[in-house]
């Protein structure tokens, strides 16, 4: 294709809109998925169109004083419910500001470039998070995502969504309006009793004890963000590929996954967790600009799209809802990806994992705390949950609040005291949270 006749195209795909991209999106065309070869998201950041002069500050990315300057988050309170909704890093504010004053001076050229720059994500994404360009589409929150992925599916009366009682309240409208559009039952199982006690072994037999002949979806959390519990997807994704041995077509289960809480907090490439589909917002533990999120899909035949796309040819485009957005928040996530890939994606889950031990191994010597959360990093991540004898989570979320430490309550009918350690925060802000914690009872 020649640069004239590509511009024409990104001319049309943005600025014309959805009408003038009919012919690249009407069909379940098959589909590279994974047509790009990806590059490191640094690399394809300097090199796309419309970053232009963008000149991101520089940090040391050995050093985690520098990584925690890089957040405007006051430093005089210990930050460990950042991870709810990602305060921006230096980085991803500038790359917002550069797109936003393009936006406002010249949105025509602008957009002529945001098929490109929406390009350079999915290339930063794979880059960061393994499988390839064309596995993720953009959406706005894990919500979409979650949306996409259940709302898109096909089912039949008689199919039977095998779900659990773990999920937030995005997974369980989902699947109630997907049972109410198609017909289908749903089938919630209870995977641990005591959340601290959960092993690998346990869920994962649960699960597969739950499967049934009429399981045609598996839906669930990678990480709980009410109890802290890991899912081991990999050990449940051989369930269902053992189940789907002598399956085919619609008779196959589908293996979702909501897995905000184990996206930049897991050290994993998502095609290894063997699932499906995994919706995760790019707002929280990789702290990405607010508004803006991925759907990976390993293949996305089985999905129909819900909102026609204005990104152009391809499956992972068919995916990505239409409609202008605030396309610089969505454009400067390729800075969030570039930022943890200079960090290495491995020494930050570390940073998140290791003080996270210490925080529970901290507050299980308290009496009168109850930790939640399993204490084997094999079951649970960055998040971790504690009962504080006689006090409500608010409450203690208030009082921690005095004390300079931030901390969140469970939106969950069982609501526990929650904090979640990562790179915003230090080991000695993890002891100051253990001596503040254990101050409550
Ligand atoms: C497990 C889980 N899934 C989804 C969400 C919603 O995420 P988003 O705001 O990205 O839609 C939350 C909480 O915010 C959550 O805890």
């Amino acid at each position: 294709m020649t640069t004239t006749s590509r511009r024409a195209l990104l001319g049309v795909g943005l600025a014309g809109g959805a009408g003038a991209l009919a012919g690249c999106t009407s069909g379940r065309d098959p589909a590279p998925a994974g047509d790009t070869p990806s590059t490191s998201a640094s690399t394809s950041a300097a090199a796309m169109p419309g970053r232009g002069d963008l000149d991101v500050p520089d940090f040391d990315p050995r050093d985690w004083s520098s990584v925690r300057d890089q957040f405007p988050l006051p430093t005089d309170r210990a930050q460990f419910a950042a991870f709810v909704l990602s305060p921006h890093t230096a980085q991803v504010s500038a790359a917002i500001d550069h797109h936003r004053a393009r936006l406002d001076t010249d949105t025509e050229a602008a957009l002529l470039e945001g098929q490109a720059l929406e390009e350079a994500v999915r290339r930063a994404a794979a880059s960061y998070a393994g499988g390839s360009p064309g596995q993720f589409a953009l959406t706005d929150s894990t919500t979409t995502g979650i949306s996409l992925m259940y709302g898109g599916l096909d089912l039949a009366p008689g199919d039977e969504v095998l779900t659990t009682t773990h999920d937030f309240y995005s997974t369980e409208a989902a699947l109630r309006l997907l049972a109410l559009r198609t017909g289908a039952g749903l089938r919630p199982t209870t995977l641990y009793d005591d959340p601290a006690t959960a092993t690998v072994d346990q869920l994962t037999s649960r699960l597969a004890d739950a499967v049934t002949d009429r399981t045609r979806v598996v839906a669930v959390t990678w990480v709980h963000s009410g109890t802290g519990v890991r899912l081991p997807i990999t050990e449940i994704a051989a369930v269902v590929a053992e189940a789907n041995r002598d399956r085919s077509g619609s008779e196959r289960i589908r293996f979702c996954v909501d897995g905000v809480h184990g996206f930049a907090a897991v050290d994993v490439d998502l095609p290894d967790l063997g699932c499906d589909f995994l919706a995760a917002g790019t707002h929280k533990w990789l702290f990405g600009p607010r508004g803006t999120g991925v759907l990976w899909g390993r293949d996305w035949q089985p999905l129909t799209e819900l909102i026609p796309t204005f990104s152009g040819p391809g499956e992972a485009q068919r995916m990505t809802p239409g409609g202008y957005h605030d396309f610089e928040h969505r454009w400067a996530l390729s800075e969030a990806f570039a930022f943890h890939e200079r960090i290495g994606r491995d020494r930050v889950v570390a940073r998140t994992v290791e003080q996270a031990s210490a925080l529970k191994e901290g507050l299980a010597e308290v009496d009168g705390i109850r930790v939640v959360t399993p204490r084997d990093p094999e079951v649970s991540a960055g998040i971790v949950c504690v009962d504080v004898r006689g006090m409500l989570p608010a409450d203690a979320v208030a009082a921690l609040r005095e004390q300079g430490v931030v901390a969140s309550a469970t939106p969950y009918r069982q609501s526990y005291l929650r904090l979640g350690p990562s790179i915003v925060t230090s080991p000695e802000e993890v002891d100051a949270a253990v001596q503040a914690v254990s101050g409550l009872v």
